[in-house]
């Protein structure tokens, strides 16, 4: 008698766990995102930190962190701060678990939260490992909330149309996940955030003080310029990397080829650099400072007159 008893309580405490359990699994697996947790190897985490030179300097955001391993490892190894967002609560749990345990939570902080309502400006670097049409979805947000010059860096998918400035394969690595007699190879992206200079820009320059004019198109981090020269308008090579601007201007006349480089920081509506001429006989230099007429400004993607963000 007293042993049924006791089966028949074992066996309600177990279906009472039961219930438990997979009533907080529901609750819990209904938000999950559209990627499911799959951790990105160790070796290439280390090699996406090193691609997105991450420092002591940087906030490294991981939108999808998983485990946290990828905000965890730049804190161990150069004292980097970093926040890991993930939707699914149980990951999170585990994150700050793990950070406890490798000795980094001072440096490092986990929220559950969906990465599409994360604001982003403070991160220096972002770090994905999601699917092709999240990073798609994703990308205006990166050009809108991070500041220029920050990297964003991708395992496995790229961008679409905004080309990398640096694509590679990892090395190779042995997937203990997925088990495999071939070792993989993981694409991985790096991306600079491109500072907006498009819009028509203006300056004064040489003895007269006559006024330049310099129209710059920009899709994502290519450019491209027309300015205006007492000859007509001519084409202009447009370098953007960051918030740092080449513009290379050659005119010709007569027998006379004479090459200008203007270089600067973009900051807002005006850049500050200098500008070096050569007319093949002579070098000279002197500062160069352009504004912007601001309603010239177009969005990245869209050619479209950007609402625009003040940082
Ligand atoms: C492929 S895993 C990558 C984990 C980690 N970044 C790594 O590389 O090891 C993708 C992660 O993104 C999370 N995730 C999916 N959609 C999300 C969303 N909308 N917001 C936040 N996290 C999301 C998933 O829960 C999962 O942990």
């Amino acid at each position: 008698m007293i042993r049924k008893i006791v089966f028949s309580a074992v066996v309600l405490v177990a279906i009472g766990f039961l219930v438990y359990w997979q009533q907080g699994g529901q609750n819990e697996a209904a938000k999950t995102g559209e990627v499911h947790f799959a951790p990105t190897h160790q070796k290439v985490v280390d090699e996406m930190l090193a691609m997105a030179r991450v420092g002591p300097e940087d906030v490294i955001y991981d939108l999808g962190c998983g485990d946290g391993r990828i905000v965890i490892t730049a804190a161990q190894r150069w004292g980097t701060r970093g926040v890991g967002i993930d939707i699914d609560p149980r990951l999170v749990r585990l994150s700050q678990r793990n950070a406890v345990r490798a000795k980094v939570e001072n440096l490092v902080s986990f929220y559950e939260a969906d990465l599409f309502a994360t604001d982003l400006s403070e991160a220096t670097v972002a770090a994905l490992y999601l699917l092709p049409e999240l990073n798609l979805r994703l990308r205006p947000k990166l050009l809108r909330e991070m500041r220029p010059g920050s990297r964003v860096v991708s395992h496995s998918w790229d961008m679409g149309d905004w080309t990398a400035d640096e694509a590679r394969l990892s090395t190779p690595y042995w997937n203990e996940w997925v088990p495999g007699d071939e070792p993989k190879r993981s694409p991985l992206f790096m991306w600079v955030i491109p500072a907006n200079v498009s819009g028509v820009w203006r300056w004064s320059e040489g003895k007269d003080g006559g006024i330049k004019e310099l129209r710059i198109s920009q899709r994502f981090q290519k450019g491209q310029g027309v300015i205006s020269a007492p000859t007509g308008e001519m084409p202009v090579l447009v370098e953007i990397t960051g918030n740092r601007l080449r513009v290379t201007t050659q005119e010709k006349n007569a027998a006379k080829t004479r090459k200008t480089l203007y270089e600067g920081t973009a900051e807002g509506d005006v850049i500050e650099g200098t500008a070096m001429v050569n007319n093949g006989a002579i070098e000279e230099g002197f500062p160069w400072r352009a504004s912007r007429t601001p309603h010239t400004r177009m969005d990245l993607e869209n050619k479209t007159p950007s609402q625009r963000k003040e940082k």
